[in-house]
């Protein structure tokens, strides 16, 4: 699988979970998981639907193992942030390392993410894919 399809596909599983989330929040009149809710459409749909664009447009970044494991380690640094930061939220403290862990593991894979953008145009040049505007 694609680095691209693999992030549309759990991005879209990360929000409606999210959109979930906040219906239950707003039916409960309870808000108090609203920064797992915030964080896992934010850090799962969003940014993981961005980073889906970004790969599509790159056709040799898309297909490599690095970008998957970019994906897979965001992926699963969002998850276990979302249910820790949840956790707390609803007065398991005990969640607190779990939830360092994952910010930790998050800001690996965005940190991998930077490599890609930053690294020299001349690795980046064959492999980008032109922007034709419709006529
Ligand atoms: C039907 C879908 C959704 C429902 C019912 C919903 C519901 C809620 C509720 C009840 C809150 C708590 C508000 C508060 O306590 O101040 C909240 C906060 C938030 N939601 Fe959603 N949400 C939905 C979808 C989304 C989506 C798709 C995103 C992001 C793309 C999102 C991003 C946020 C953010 C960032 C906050 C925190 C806002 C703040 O800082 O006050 N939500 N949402
Ligand atoms: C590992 C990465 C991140 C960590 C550890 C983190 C941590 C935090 C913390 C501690 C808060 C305050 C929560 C509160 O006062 O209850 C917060 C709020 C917020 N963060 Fe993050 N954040 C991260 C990444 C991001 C990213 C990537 C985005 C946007 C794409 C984002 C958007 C927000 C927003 C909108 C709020 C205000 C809503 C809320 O209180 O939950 N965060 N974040």
């Amino acid at each position: 699988m694609t680095a691209s399809l693999l992030s549309f596909r759990l991005a879209v599983v990360f929000v409606l979970v999210g959109i979930a989330m906040g219906i239950g929040m707003a039916m409960s009149q309870n808000h108090a998981i609203m920064p797992a809710h915030a964080h896992l459409n934010l850090l799962g749909w969003v940014s993981l639907f961005l980073f889906g664009i970004y790969y599509e447009r790159r056709p040799r970044l898309d297909v490599s193992r690095i970008a998957l494991v970019q994906v897979t380690l965001w992926s699963a640094g969002t998850v276990v942030l979302t249910v820790a930061v949840a956790a707390i939220h609803l007065g398991y403290k005990a969640a607190d390392p779990l939830a360092g862990i994952a910010s930790l593991v998050v800001l690996a894979a965005m940190l991998l993410f930077a490599y890609f953008v930053f690294r020299p145009a001349t690795s980046l040049a064959d492999e980008s894919v032109a922007f034709t505007p419709a006529e």
